[in-house]
């Protein structure tokens, strides 16, 4: 490694682009540049295959057929075409939909949409630990219930939610289950016919493709949905708009290449989190690992700081590209909804920071990055 050179900690926002997909993207910007919707010659015939070969490798990350999956721009598209294209058609007597407090806002925000046309928004809680409460789901989930929108892992924290469960209580009571999966695709297993949701927004930056596509799985495409976006009746019917070939391919191949090397790369990862937290908590005293105790993404850790603001010691630390637990919302800093919601206080959630790795992280990095974060807490602390 570099010395001085910037180190990417911040792999949750997004990825580079693997270049091995760079390059499996080029032809198809200059050369097979046929719209796939016109198979009458052989430029948009071979669009046309490649798009099937990509939805294919998509399919086959998750454990899905590929006529079960339909190209968007990404999980925040997918998310609004699961939660306001299925509740178009609920009826009169399912009005209920239940998010977790800790979805992203991608999620969030067109549930309260729906409650803008009258329906009920239930949010569940999670656990300090950032998990969400089955008992609360158990009890939550009746029969007006028509959606259910949980997240696979979260954003922020990392921690992994136990989907098989919440399915069957949604599936009990004949409600759908929608699964932000955005953040765990790619990096845990992720089987649809294990887990069982309805419906599984993920989305291709961050797993090393480009940005701007994703999917949504729709189970056996039996789900009523009404389009977002009508015109040309691409994508089934579901999502109209002429494809964006180069990067299907490229998402294509980010799931085909998660496929092979997720094993070994979460395993790596898992290994160099193990041993930032533990050199963390054992030298930093009164640093505290948000979700420490649930189920957890293996390149994700949350740390709330002692004593110093998250903003103040990511600039003390311009070398570490890390995140804080705050989103500036239309020009005012709010803390992390999801920090709030694991209970946090204000004050904590602001002295928090997300460290996040990625197929790039070496173990040199790591040493590296807790060096410089044991040199600013020496210079503050001492
Ligand atoms: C859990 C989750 N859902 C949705 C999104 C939005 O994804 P996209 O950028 O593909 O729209 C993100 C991105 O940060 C995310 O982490």
């Amino acid at each position: 490694m570099t010395p001085g050179k910037p180190i990417y900690l911040d792999y949750n926002a997004t990825t580079p682009c693997d270049p091995r997909i760079v390059q499996a993207m080029m032809p198809y910007f200059t050369e097979i540049y046929g719209n796939p919707s016109n198979g009458l010659h052989s430029l948009g015939r071979a669009a046309h295959y490649a798009v099937d070969t990509a939805r294919q490798k998509v399919a086959e990350l998750i454990g899905a057929n590929s006529g079960e999956i339909i190209f968007t721009s990404g999980a925040t598209e997918s998310n609004h075409l699961a939660i306001l294209g299925t509740t178009y058609y609920a009826s009169e007597s399912r009005r209920k939909i239940i998010a977790s407090s800790i979805e992203h806002k991608a999620v969030l925000e067109p549930c309260k949409r729906l409650v803008e046309q009258g329906f009920d928004l239930v949010v569940a809680p999670v656990t300090p630990d950032g998990v969400v409460d089955l008992d609360f789901l158990y009890q939550a989930i009746d029969e007006n219930t028509f959606l259910i929108s949980v997240q696979l892992a979260n954003n922020e924290i990392g921690t992994i939610q136990p989907i098989e469960e919440v399915a069957r209580l949604a599936r009990h009571k004949g409600a759908l289950l929608h699964c932000d999966a955005a953040q765990a695709v790619g990096k845990i297993p992720v089987d649809v016919s294990k887990i069982n949701p309805d419906l599984l927004s993920f989305s291709s930056h961050k797993i090393y493709g480009p940005k701007g596509i994703g999917a949504l799985y729709i189970r056996g495409r039996s789900i009523p949905i009404y389009p977002l976006l009508v015109g040309g009746g691409q994508e089934f019917g579901l999502r109209a708009g002429s494809l964006n070939v180069p990067a299907i391919v490229g998402f294509g191949m980010a799931c085909e290449i998660a496929k092979d090397e997720m094993v070994e790369e979460s395993t790596r990862l898992g290994s160099y989190q193990s041993y930032l937290e533990a050199s963390l908590i054992d030298s930093v005293s009164g640093l505290r690992i948000n979700g420490y105790r649930a189920p957890r993404l293996p390149n994700t850790t949350n740390m709330t700081l002692p004593n110093v603001e998250a903003d103040v010691f990511l600039l003390n630390l311009p070398n570490l590209m890390m995140s804080t637990g705050a989103a500036c919302n239309t020009g005012a800093v709010e803390p992390s909804h999801v920090l709030q919601a694991i209970g946090l206080s204000r004050d904590q959630a602001s002295r928090s920071v997300r460290v996040c790795t990625g197929r790039f992280t070496s173990k040199e990095e790591i040493i590296e990055a807790l060096d410089q974060i044991y040199g600013f807490f020496e210079v503050k602390f001492s």
